[in-house]
């Protein structure tokens, strides 16, 4: 090979390289994340935390869930007019493709029942998942797994936003709570009660609340010396008129 040909075969080798990641990029979920990566902000942040998920390695994609038609070409997003801008949005944004845009109530259930029927099952019919379907306060899905990076929620940490005891609570299933569950609980908070107690030292004088400020101790000791007062008249008052 000549000096000259051994270049053009480097650069050939090169040029096929690019070319081809480029064109792997191409076949990822596409449009969306091309156009929503392209917008910043807000609108891409689902990218950033979909990348790190489990539905991204076991390939379910931004349309797997909201719909929508993925395959659009978006072209050069950087060079499109306003017009043609909408035009790409709307056509993979599309309510004739399934397009789902941020989803409440059933709708929720239903984008996650098609891959997680079970759980949808167990949850729909638990008091917290009736609670959310009636908008009584129950927590969505994505209330405990993140909307795009689904991780299994930390217990009792995502619960305290809404409950003040959270006792057991890691010893539950959160997704299938029911009346049996929080006969359950109180067992489990009745043994870890038990479990205290033995655990304490024996108490020798009863314990002086310690939250009380200086204003309120005075305010005590006061009532204390009040409440004598009143027993020392009453007690007078008695032997006077016993006389
Ligand atoms: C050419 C650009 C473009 C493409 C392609 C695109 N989007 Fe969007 N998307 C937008 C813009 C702009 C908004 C914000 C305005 C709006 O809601 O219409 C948006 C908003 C959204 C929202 C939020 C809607 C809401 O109710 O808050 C979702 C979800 C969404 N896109 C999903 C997708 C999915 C899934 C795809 C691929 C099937 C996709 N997008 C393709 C531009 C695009
Ligand atoms: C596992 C299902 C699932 C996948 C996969 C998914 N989304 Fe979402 N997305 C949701 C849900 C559920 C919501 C509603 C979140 C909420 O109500 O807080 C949402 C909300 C959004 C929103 C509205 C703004 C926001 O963050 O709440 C945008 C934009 C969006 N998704 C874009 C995308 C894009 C782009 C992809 C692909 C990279 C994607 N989604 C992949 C389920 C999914
Ligand atoms: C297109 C199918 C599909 C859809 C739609 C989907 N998922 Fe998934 N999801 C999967 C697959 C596949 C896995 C990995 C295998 C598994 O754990 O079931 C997974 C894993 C998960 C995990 C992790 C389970 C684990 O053991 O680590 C959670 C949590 C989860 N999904 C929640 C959701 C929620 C919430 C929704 C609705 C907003 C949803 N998924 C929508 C397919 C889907
Ligand atoms: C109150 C918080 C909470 C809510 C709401 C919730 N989950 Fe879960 N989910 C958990 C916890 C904690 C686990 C892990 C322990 C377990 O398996 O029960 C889990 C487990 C899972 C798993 C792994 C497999 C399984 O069934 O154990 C999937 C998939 C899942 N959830 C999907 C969903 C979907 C879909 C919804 C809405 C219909 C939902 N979760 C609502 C907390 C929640
Ligand atoms: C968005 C708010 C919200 C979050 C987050 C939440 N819950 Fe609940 N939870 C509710 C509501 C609302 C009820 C129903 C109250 C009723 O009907 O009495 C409920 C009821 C319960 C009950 C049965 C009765 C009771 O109050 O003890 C248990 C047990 C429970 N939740 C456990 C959990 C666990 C475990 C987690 C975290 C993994 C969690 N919850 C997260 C709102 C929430």
């Amino acid at each position: 090979m000549s000096k000259r040909s051994r270049v053009f075969a480097l650069c050939w080798a090169l040029m096929f390289l690019l070319g081809g990641t480029g064109a792997r990029a191409e076949q990822g979920p596409g449009a969306c994340v091309t156009c929503h990566g392209f917008l910043g902000g807000q609108l891409a942040r689902p990218i950033a935390e979909w990348d790190a998920s489990v539905h991204r390695q076991v390939g379910t994609t931004c349309d797997s869930c909201h719909g929508g038609n993925a395959a659009v070409d978006v072209g050069n997003i950087k060079n499109l007019s306003p017009q043609e801008f909408e035009d790409r949005r709307s056509r993979a944004m599309s309510k004739s493709h399934g397009f789902i845009g941020k989803p409440s109530g059933k709708a929720m259930f239903a984008m996650c029942a098609r891959c997680h029927g079970n759980s949808v099952d167990r949850y729909a019919s638990s008091i917290m998942g009736m609670a959310y379907l009636d908008g009584k306060g129950g927590p969505s899905c994505v209330a405990c797994h993140n909307a795009h990076n689904n991780i299994m929620p930390a217990v009792p940490k995502s619960c305290e936003p809404c409950h003040k005891d959270t006792t057991g609570f890691n010893r539950i299933d959160p997704m299938n709570v029911s009346e049996a569950t929080i006969n359950e609980l109180s067992t489990i908070r009745i043994g870890l009660a038990e479990e205290k107690a033995k655990g304490a030292k024996p108490r020798l004088a009863p314990e002086f609340p310690e939250e009380l400020d200086s204003y309120q101790i005075g305010l005590l000791a006061f009532a204390g010396v009040f409440v004598m007062f009143v027993i020392g008249l009453l007690v007078y008052v008695v032997l006077e008129k016993r006389r």
